[in-house]
């Protein structure tokens, strides 16, 4: 593993750890300064543009309640641990500490059934996440957040009000400085009118943390292509523009797994006489490796005020344990425990790192 590997999988267990501590993002304690120091990636744009369908491509799974409708109606943070080569994938998610979900479906399923467990069986939104946690060789190291879509107007059995707590719920992840936004565009829709772009802009004018996301390439009206917004020229950004084909409803219904779809996605490329030319800058895959890359420069250039976040969080963590007194037997000892031992590890790759010196494996 190299060294950025195994730091953006050090700042994945942070966060994940984090979280186990209790802290939702609501609390104002140490752990949501360290949180917040930390890089993470959210998903934003207009109800059914196509976000979990990016989101499952990035991961290379199906495990995504998905459709036409509000389906997404708590965020999701979505944590994918890269695992050693030959290791068997699974699940967790962290109301159920227990349990490792192998079968994607039944991840499908506990994700349906704990959204309904907060909001009832209604259209109603909560801004309480679910956290999940994906361990795979096939992954790269990444913190995703998927988010209900921004709408303009309520549905039958919607309060007035959701119109607006989606937005200010979206609003709270993405205005964070250190949120990099995929902000998500259906290429059949005139890009001016575009949710994910508008919201962008406001929180993100420079450009620089925000990468648009062109979905539904191949809905788009016969003779007509999505050249301008690709090449940058109808909406300018500093990251480059990322074009996507996801599966249709009509393929979902027939089951096309994700393997075919990721194959269907790269020949769509590879042979469009539009988009031939910029066909290994294009699809799920290449965003993956994108996102990726880019999350390590950020981790990169934040090492000192990660640094400085973690050491207070350390100072204040072994103050925490002395106040507690050590063998502890309570669970969240254990996790304050853990994430002290990550804190620890994530400082002395960052110092190894910083020192240009060969890290000493972490893992
Ligand atoms: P979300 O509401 O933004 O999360 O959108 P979903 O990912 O749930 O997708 C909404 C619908 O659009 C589903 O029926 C998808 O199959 C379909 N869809 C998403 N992306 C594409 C695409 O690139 N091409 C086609 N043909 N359909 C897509
Ligand atoms: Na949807
Ligand atoms: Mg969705």
């Amino acid at each position: 593993m190299t060294t950025m590997e195994s730091l953006i999988g050090l700042v994945n267990r942070i966060q994940r750890a984090c979280t186990v501590l209790g802290d939702y993002g609501g609390g104002d304690n140490s752990f949501s300064s360290l949180w917040e120091a930390l890089p993470s990636v959210a998903v934003v744009g207009g109800q059914s543009s196509g976000k979990s369908s990016v989101l499952e491509s990035i991961v290379g799974r199906d495990f995504l309640p998905r459709g036409s409708g509000i389906v997404t109606r708590r965020p999701l943070v979505l944590q994918l641990h890269k695992t050693d080569e030959g290791s068997q994938e699974y699940a967790e998610f962290l109301h159920l500490p227990k349990r490792r979900f192998t079968d994607f479906g039944a991840v499908r399923n506990e994700i349906q059934e704990e959204t309904d467990r907060i909001t009832g069986k209604t259209k109603q939104i909560s801004p309480v996440p679910i956290h999940l946690s994906i361990y795979s060789p096939n992954v790269v190291n990444l913190t995703l957040i998927d988010l209900p879509g921004l709408t303009k107007v309520a549905i039958e059995g919607q309060p007035e009000t959701i119109v607006d707590d989606i937005e200010t719920m979206v609003r709270s992840y993405v205005e964070k400085p250190n949120c990099i936004i995929l902000a998500i565009s259906p290429a059949n829709q005139d890009i001016a009118t575009s949710d994910a772009m508008k919201l962008a802009r406001e929180v993100d004018p420079s450009g620089d943390r925000t990468f648009g996301v062109l979905t539904k390439l191949d809905l788009m009206d016969k003779g007509t292509n999505a050249l301008d917004v690709l090449e940058g020229r109808s909406y300018r950004l500093q990251q480059p523009w990322v074009g996507i084909v996801n599966r249709s409803q009509a393929d979902i219904n027939k089951n096309v797994d994700m393997i075919v779809a990721r194959r269907k996605e790269r020949e769509y490329f590879a042979t469009s006489p539009d988009y031939g030319h910029l066909a290994s800058k294009m699809g799920s895959e290449y965003l993956a490796k994108l996102l990726s890359q880019h999350l390590e420069s950020v981790i990169r250039s934040r090492i000192p005020s990660i640094t400085s976040s973690i050491n207070k969080t350390i100072d204040e963590l072994e103050s925490e344990m002395d106040h507690l007194g050590r063998p502890i037997a309570l669970d969240a000892g254990a996790q304050l425990y853990t994430v002290l031992e990550v804190c620890r590890a994530f400082e002395r790759i960052f110092k190894e790192h910083l020192d240009g010196g060969r890290p000493g494996g972490d893992r």
